[in-house]
């Protein structure tokens, strides 16, 4: 449903500004705040030893010096590894962060998160929620706060764990299926988070006049992306937002 406490802007930095610095790091959301965007987009998921992360992969390889699963690394392991050298020589040394770490950002700069709970295959959604959601509910006002994931049970669990706090949910879809609103009833979702190149005119209408909020991922071309505004879109969720701005 509508959440009139939400202030969802029109631009989402994926990952961070990931066109321009390391997915997911510090130096990401940095690179977001420098260049206007005041909201970003994160994957959190839990090392071994429960220390909640801002990380996308099950694996290290792609984005780290290191090798292996990120369910077997400590917190002491973690802090060892590069995040950033393999993005480029300027960012050779930067950490994986933390969540806490994140947050202490976000708070810092002012700025707004769409927090996606990434529940890789084999991982636990309630042991993820019960670790992260207290620290973003601390950290962050309604205003700047919008979790969500394609995982139904981190969803429920979210939302029993909040109680009566305000907190706002998204349901994250790759097609947009005939049932997407028993999804986001379940959870008392107030945005749907659609794959752009998958999403239909007549279902953005639909999801749009049913009051939900609607915001696109991952767009990274503003003319083809273009037409969609006027199907009631609320947001896209960009790698490079500077390219949809002026
Ligand atoms: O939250 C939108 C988007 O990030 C979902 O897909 O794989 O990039 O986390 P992914
Ligand atoms: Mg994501």
């Amino acid at each position: 449903m509508p959440d009139a406490a939400l202030a969802l802007p029109r631009l989402i930095a994926h990952r961070g500004l990931s066109a321009q610095a390391p997915e997911n790091t510090l130096a990401a959301v940095r690179a977001a705040h420098a260049a206007g965007v005041g909201w970003v987009e994160l994957d959190v998921q839990l090392l071994g030893d429960g220390t909640p992360v801002i990380w996308h992969d099950a694996g290290l390889r792609r984005c780290s010096d290191r090798r292996g699963r990120l369910a077997d690394l400590d917190l002491a392991a973690a802090r060892r590894l590069d995040a950033g050298g393999w993005f480029g020589e300027a960012f050779k040394g930067e950490p994986m962060a933390t969540l806490e770490a994140m947050l202490a950002l976000l708070d810092e700069l002012d700025m707004g998160v769409n927090l996606e709970l990434k529940v890789n295959r084999g991982r636990d959604p309630r042991a993820l929620v019960a670790a992260a959601l207290p620290a973003v509910m601390e950290a962050l006002p309604p205003a700047r706060r919008l979790l969500s994931s394609f995982n139904d049970a981190a969803l429920a669990h979210t939302r029993a764990l909040a109680g009566p706090e305000a907190l706002s949910l998204g349901v994250l879809f790759e097609g947009v299926g005939r049932a997407w609103r028993s999804r986001c009833e379940a959870v008392e979702a107030c945005s749907v988070h659609a794959d752009w190149k998958r999403l239909k005119a007549p279902r953005a209408r639909e999801v749009s006049e049913a009051g939900y909020r609607l915001l696109c991922y991952t767009a990274n071309d503003p003319a083809a992306f273009a037409p969609r505004w006027a199907w009631g879109v609320d947001a896209v969720i960009s790698d490079d937002p500077p390219r949809f701005m002026g």
